[in-house]
């Protein structure tokens, strides 16, 4: 229910809107407004164009975030190697998960693809609690990061 309502309030916020980082800076604020403190950490990471293989942060919402995350590497970067939605339930249980904040125990990380199927970035959620996040989550954040990645 909560994902219909911030997908409402998006898609008429960034109705119009061609920037991306404005785009990526607004779903996360409406995603952060909507579930924190349940969402610890809520952020992009962006495909760096100069790399090509490799993912820059971008807008987030939360405590320090690594900078850079190659392809392959942690949860972030299977999600940009596989192109496949990554639930987790333990990341201590996760190969090579990457410990930004050691408060994370549990993440969601969804591919953002441009209309054409391009990989533009990953929507990455972190929260505190052991198995935070379920399929609700993964069908509603998927639907969100469609909307912001269709300008
Ligand atoms: N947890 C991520 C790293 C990014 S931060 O948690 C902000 C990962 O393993 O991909």
């Amino acid at each position: 229910m909560r994902y219909a309502a911030v997908r409402q309030s998006l898609a008429s916020i960034l109705d119009g809107e061609t920037n991306m980082t404005a785009r990526y800076a607004t779903t996360v604020s409406l995603l952060v407004q909507a579930f924190a403190p349940r969402f610890f950490w809520t952020g992009f990471y962006v495909v760096d164009p100069d790399k090509g293989n490799e993912l820059v942060v971008g807008p987030y919402q939360g405590t320090l975030g690594c900078l850079r995350i190659p392809f392959g590497k942690g949860v972030c970067g299977a999600a940009a190697a596989t192109g496949q939605s990554q639930l987790v339930p333990d990341v201590h249980a996760f190969p090579g998960h990457i410990a930004c904040d050691s408060r994370s125990a549990s993440e969601i990380v969804v591919p953002v693809r441009a209309p054409d199927g391009t990989l533009l970035a990953v929507l990455d959620v972190d929260s505190t609690e052991p198995d935070a996040f379920d399929l609700v989550d993964q069908a509603g954040l998927e639907a969100i990061c469609a909307l912001t990645a269709s300008a």
